[in-house]
């Protein structure tokens, strides 16, 4: 019989495997200081494009003044227990009632965690005569999701109506077969990696044609897309035709938590049946508190969207000046596309952190293919003019570098912690 310990310390996995070399520098960094586009790493100034703080509320003094005084009053025990059998309070379905107003559904139910709450949620919504149909690069908390699912699912090529309309066929017909099971259509109002946009119009328009219910993770689209923020179904005129709203409070909240929004009677439903929330203990109060804060300032400040907006299209604008691919992006999130091993890639990010005081992430295989490199810059209203023109000037010299060969070397530079 093999022991399972030994087996997994053959095998650290594809990023655990440089945990030697990378831990502490491109795993596992500790950014220190005041959450803003400046932050000290290793002791350096550095200009900070990793942070999903899209809106800069991170560290508004209303907010940490609010994140404060709810802590003093409440500590983070309040309420005891899960909501449905001692953790409710009046704060959290106001908190809720508030999300469900600003995304114009009937109702809303929060979760502690994005990740963990769509999993179940996903989990409630099926049962297995059910057919789940969804996006090919749907976020990791989607397909975890998918694997609760008893029953059938099919996968549509990223963002492809043709693809999409053809698994909706093979759905349909399951379905028809079976003579039971309804489709629940997953997808994203933005996905994070490449920046590009659900196509939640298109999607919807198939309503006519096919019957299916959708559900939207627009983790990265709320607060920061559409007039208002309400998100992706806002921007592309469709917000209606979203059955299911959620999104996460980590990324434009600059908190922790989530939400789901939609039809009461499906809300309620889940409320009584989603396993992640019944079987776990309540958000904690000045979490709840801080996060109507916060939906109050993202509701009444746009000036923060036309900030990170104004810096998102310098930012991007900079880059396609410069010659470099910023691929198919139509929100925020400006991935940057170059050529080189991992090795490179990593001699290349340590240049820039080392000798030009710019902090970025990249992906590199095996999340990508071999010899590909993403560099993911995420802009947000905390940037300034001058972070951004330094970070463009970093990026064209350290990419001659990299075309001229300079980062080829033998493996990870050893950067691992002492
Ligand atoms: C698209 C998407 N969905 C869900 C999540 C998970 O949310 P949370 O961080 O609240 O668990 C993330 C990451 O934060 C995400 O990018």
């Amino acid at each position: 019989m093999a022991d399972i310990f030994e087996r997994l310390i053959q095998n650290y996995g594809p990023i655990g495997q440089h945990r030697e070399r990378a831990h502490g520098y491109f795993a596992f960094p500790k950014l220190e200081g005041e959450i803003g586009s400046r932050m000290k790493f290793r002791g350096k100034d550095v200009v900070v494009w990793s942070l999903n703080n899209y809106l800069g509320l991170a560290n508004h003094p209303d907010i940490r003044k609010v994140d404060g005084e709810a802590s003093v009053q409440y500590g983070l025990a309040s309420p005891m227990g899960a909501r449905m059998m001692s953790g409710n309070t009046n704060h959290h379905e106001q908190l809720e009632k508030e999300l469900a107003e600003f995304e114009q559904k009937e109702d809303a139910i929060l979760l502690n965690y994005g990740y963990q709450g769509i999993m179940s949620a996903i989990d409630a919504l099926c049962g297995r005569h059910d057919v789940i149909v969804y996006d090919a690069e749907s976020h990791a908390c989607i397909i975890d999701g998918l694997r609760l699912h008893p029953g059938h699912r099919y996968v549509f090529k990223h963002n492809d109506i043709a693809d999409f309309d053809k698994q909706l066929e093979r759905a349909t017909a399951l379905i028809d077969k079976q003579g039971r099971g309804g489709i629940l259509v997953i997808t994203e109002g933005v996905f994070g990696m490449a920046g590009d946009q659900g196509i939640l119009k298109e999607i919807i328009a198939l309503k006519s044609k096919y019957q299916f219910r959708l559900l939207a993770d627009d983790a990265h689209g709320f607060g920061t897309l559409g007039e208002t923020g309400m998100g992706a179904g806002e921007a592309q005129g469709c917000q209606d035709g979203i059955d299911l709203y959620f999104s996460t409070f980590a990324k434009s909240m600059a908190s922790i938590g989530a939400f789901l929004a939609g039809p009461k009677v499906i809300i309620d439903y889940i409320r009584y049946n989603i396993r992640s929330q019944i079987f776990a203990k309540s958000l904690p109060m000045p979490i709840v508190l801080g996060n109507l804060k916060r939906l109050q300032m993202l509701r009444t400040m746009p000036e923060l969207r036309e900030k990170l907006w104004h810096n998102a299209l310098r930012l991007q604008q900079g880059l396609k000046d410069n010659g470099f691919d910023i691929g198919k992006t139509n929100t925020m999130v400006t991935p940057v596309y170059m050529k080189g091993g991992v090795e490179e890639a990593t001699a290349m990010v340590m240049d820039l952190r080392e000798n030009y005081g710019i902090f970025c992430s990249i992906v590199v295989y095996p999340v990508i293919p071999r010899g590909h490199i993403i560099y993911r810059l995420i802009p947000t209203a905390a940037h300034t003019d001058a972070d951004i023109d330094a970070t463009i000037k970093a990026f064209s010299e350290t990419k001659a570098k990299l075309d001229a060969g300079a980062y080829k070397v033998e493996a990870i530079p050893d950067m691992a912690e002492a």
